[in-house]
């Protein structure tokens, strides 16, 4: 049984015990309703008090039921809510630690509602592309008032009992118990102390109107419209709560469901919903439990102070882990420090940290020139040029030096994990992390699993990875990793895009408008085009027979490395970041296209955008089918978190799947038509054939 009951005295007590968060799937919803029917026959009983077990009050509608038909199965959530309205003897929730979404539409429909301080309660439908559909819009406002039932509903945003339970004229909560330890008794007491209270309270019966509503839902409107963009959910949730200050109940009832159903269709609430679950699968790897021992850390050395070492220092140092860093020279050191203090001191004078906040993370931090004073760091994490013979010095005197059983990590970006771990005699003590830039703001972590890495290291840099705040995926060792591997081929068209007729600037703008964050050549810009060129002076030897547009490379040879030269695909002005189109870049494109024989022809933006996309996708395929990654959702949210991916798509891999498998493949025949493209790339990777070939989807 997902809810449990027990009869004290008069009062019977439903308990719900779905863990981990108590979600009212179907099972749960059942056994909610066969306990009151129980409770209401019971003559001994005359209150019920209904709770959750564990964790949670309740989290909510069960979100992995959504799209399957047990989401709608009888008993519905709103049917569940209606037998408590109609139930003969009063029902009491006492809530606490967690009251969300469906379970706080629930609560709305008993007779009385008491609260556990500290209980965070929220509406947060809103994050997954929807909107409350059990009542919520039509139940909340009149609880609390239309301003902020609107506000919790359109942010999603948690609000703490407490701060609820002081707004003037309240019905939300009918008392606050005085503490999460003592809720339950007091929560017992009061359903006997109401016992006979007759006729009983309906939130549905409280009246709801606001003063100025035409102007004040328009004023509304037009601030969520701005926030919103992609999304439709936030101005439905505007919709459907005025429609409570307009309609009758039942109405205002039937119009909320409306629109939820709606919304559950849309790809931006697919979306949402596959990277809420995708975000929590990530932290997940087949073959390490979640019981596997952890390691303990609680210092960190980090070897380099140049750009990413810093970063790096700082997400520890926010964490509260004390970090020493450990560079070859002095200067460095200096230079490392001074920027760390530099990216405090101005979050300070933007009011987003405190002083004392900051002279505490700044005293977590040490320095030093000798190995030999690392000696007692649990974890070590090296971000040295990326040289392999550096690599190799520096993880010899890590493995001279650091105690038994540290973690030795290294910020490699393309070079062999396995390799760097043979420097050591402690294979399995070694790993990847790849941050990325700015490393201190950047959500995405590529934990880089060797061939030896032990299977404790794994689970104890994903534990860590979550108390630094960042989203953690697993790739196995490969050139590029998940993200940059796929990156390259992207880059790929991009170049080609160039040589048969488009601008950087189409090619930009196209993407843009797709949702990327930024275009393929703004981007370049902004990492600097050299890096790139670097690797392909690299591809040009390991693998002369793929085809590359030269484009970039000429770019390069005029030293327009980027925004840090002030000049890349785009011209910018001294100490600004505004792309500007150039005119010798179009010059040097058109002369190069030129010299080899190419006709511009006009090139739509939904190609641009399909070979773009595709190529990451196809590339995922490989990548998913060596077991570089575990699964696709992790792809998409190394796409999500890493480069700019649009959130309302949900990645390349929902993208695909929800535009058709065999659609994505007939593109790429098509693309493999192309003289000026690269036919072998475009054949589709087998694992993508087959799930287009069988109907089947990525995720
Ligand atoms: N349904 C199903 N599973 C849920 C869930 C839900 N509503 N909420 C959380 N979970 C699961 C997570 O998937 C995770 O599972 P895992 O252990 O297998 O990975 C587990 O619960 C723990 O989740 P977190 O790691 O997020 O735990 P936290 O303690 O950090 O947070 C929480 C708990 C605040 C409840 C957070 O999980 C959360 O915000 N959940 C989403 C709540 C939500 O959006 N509810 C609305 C649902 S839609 C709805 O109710 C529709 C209705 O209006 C009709
Ligand atoms: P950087 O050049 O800014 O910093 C490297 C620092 O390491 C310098 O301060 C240098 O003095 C120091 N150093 C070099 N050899 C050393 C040694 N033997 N002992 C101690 N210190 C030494 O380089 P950056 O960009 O920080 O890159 C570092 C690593 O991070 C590389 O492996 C790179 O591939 C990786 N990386 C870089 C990203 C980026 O966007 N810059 C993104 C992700 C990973």
């Amino acid at each position: 049984m997902t809810t449990h009951y027990e009869v004290h005295g008069t009062v019977a007590r439903i308990t719900l015990s779905n863990p981990p968060v108590n979600g009212l799937g179907h099972a749960t919803r059942l056994s909610i309703t066969e306990h009151l029917q129980k409770a209401n026959a019971d003559d001994a009983v005359k209150s019920i008090v209904i709770t959750g077990a564990g964790k949670a009050f309740s989290g909510g509608a069960d979100i992995k039921e959504f799209g399957s038909p047990k989401a709608m199965q009888e008993p519905n959530l709103l049917s569940v809510i209606s037998a408590l309205e109609n139930s003969s003897k009063p029902v009491v929730a006492a809530i606490h630690s967690v009251c969300m979404g469906g379970g706080l539409e629930l609560a709305l429909g008993c007779h009385y509602r008491i609260a556990a301080p500290g209980c965070s309660v929220a509406l947060p439908e809103v994050k997954l592309g929807l909107l409350p559909g059990a009542g919520g819009t039509q139940r909340l406002p009149r609880a609390l008032g239309v301003e902020p039932a609107l506000n919790m509903i359109v942010s999603g945003e948690p609000v703490k009992s407490e701060l609820l339970a002081q707004i003037p004229g309240q019905k939300l909560f009918d008392k606050m118990a005085s503490s999460a330890e003592s809720l339950q008794d007091e929560a017992l007491a009061f359903a006997q102390s109401i016992a006979d209270t007759r006729p009983l309270p309906l939130v549905r019966n409280l009246p709801c109107k606001h003063p100025k509503g035409d102007a004040y839902f328009q004023f509304a409107r037009n601030m969520v419209k701005g926030m919103a963009k992609n999304f439709p959910a936030p101005l439905k949730c505007v919709d459907a709560v005025e429609a409570a200050t307009k309609r009758k109940f039942e109405d205002g009832l039937q119009f909320e469901r409306e629109l939820f159903i709606n919304l559950m269709w849309t790809p931006e609430s697919r979306a949402l919903r596959h990277i809420f679950m995708a975000e929590r699968a990530a932290s997940k790897i087949p073959d390490v439990p979640a019981d596997t021992p952890q390691r303990e850390i609680k210092s960190i050395a980090v070897i380099g102070a140049g750009t990413m070492g810093g970063g790096i220092a700082m997400n520890f140092l926010n964490a509260g882990i004390a970090v020493k860093m450990l560079e070859m020279k002095q200067e460095a050191l200096d230079r490392g420090l001074a920027t760390i203090r530099k990216n405090y001191e101005a979050q300070v004078k933007k009011g987003k940290l405190k002083q004392d906040k900051y002279e505490q993370r700044m005293s977590l931090l040490s320095t030093t020139l000798s190995y030999d004073d690392l000696k007692d760091a649990d974890m070590v994490i090296e971000a040295v040029f990326e040289e392999m013979g550096v690599k190799e010095k520096v993880f010899k005197e890590l493995d001279r030096v650091m105690k038994p059983g540290a973690i030795l990590a290294s910020n490699t970006s393309t070079l062999d994990v396995n390799q760097i771990a043979g420097f050591t005699q402690r294979p399995q003590d070694v790993v990847g992390m790849h941050f990325f830039s700015p490393a201190n703001i950047m959500k995405l972590l590529e934990v880089v699993r060797g061939e030896k890495t032990g299977k404790d290291v794994l689970a104890t840099v994903m534990a860590l990875a979550k108390k630094i705040r960042k989203t953690a995926v697993v790739s196995g060792v490969c050139d590029g990793f998940i993200g940059n591997r796929m990156i390259e081929q992207y880059g790929r068209q991009g170049g080609f895009l160039l040589d048969e007729g488009c601008t950087p600037e189409q090619v930009d703008k196209a993407a843009e408008k797709f949702g990327f964050a930024m275009g393929p050549f703004r981007m370049g810009d902004l990492a600097g085009n050299d890096i790139g060129w670097a690797i392909r002076k690299r591809r040009y030897q390991e693998k002369p027979d793929m085809k590359y547009s030269k484009t970039a490379d000429l770019l390069c040879e005029k030293g327009r490395f980027g925004q840090k030269t002030g000049a890349g695909w785009y011209d910018y002005l001294p100490g600004k970041r505004d792309a500007i189109p150039s005119a010798e870049v179009v010059q040097m494109i058109e002369a190069h296209r030129a010299s080899l024989g190419i006709t511009p022809r006009k090139i739509s933006d939904e190609e641009i955008v399909q070979r773009l996309v595709f190529a990451l996708v196809n590339e995922a395929a490989h990548i998913l089918e060596e077991g570089i990654a575990n699964k696709a959702s992790d792809i998409d949210m190394v796409y999500l978190m890493g480069y700019g991916f649009p959130i309302f798509r949900g990645g390349p891999m929902l993208y695909a799947d929800q535009l058709g498998l065999f659609n994505v493949v007939q593109a790429m025949h098509r693309f493999a038509q192309n003289p000026l493209d690269d036919a072998k790339f475009w054949q589709p990777a087998p694992l993508l054939a087959r799930l287009a070939a069988e109907g089947k989807t990525f995720n």
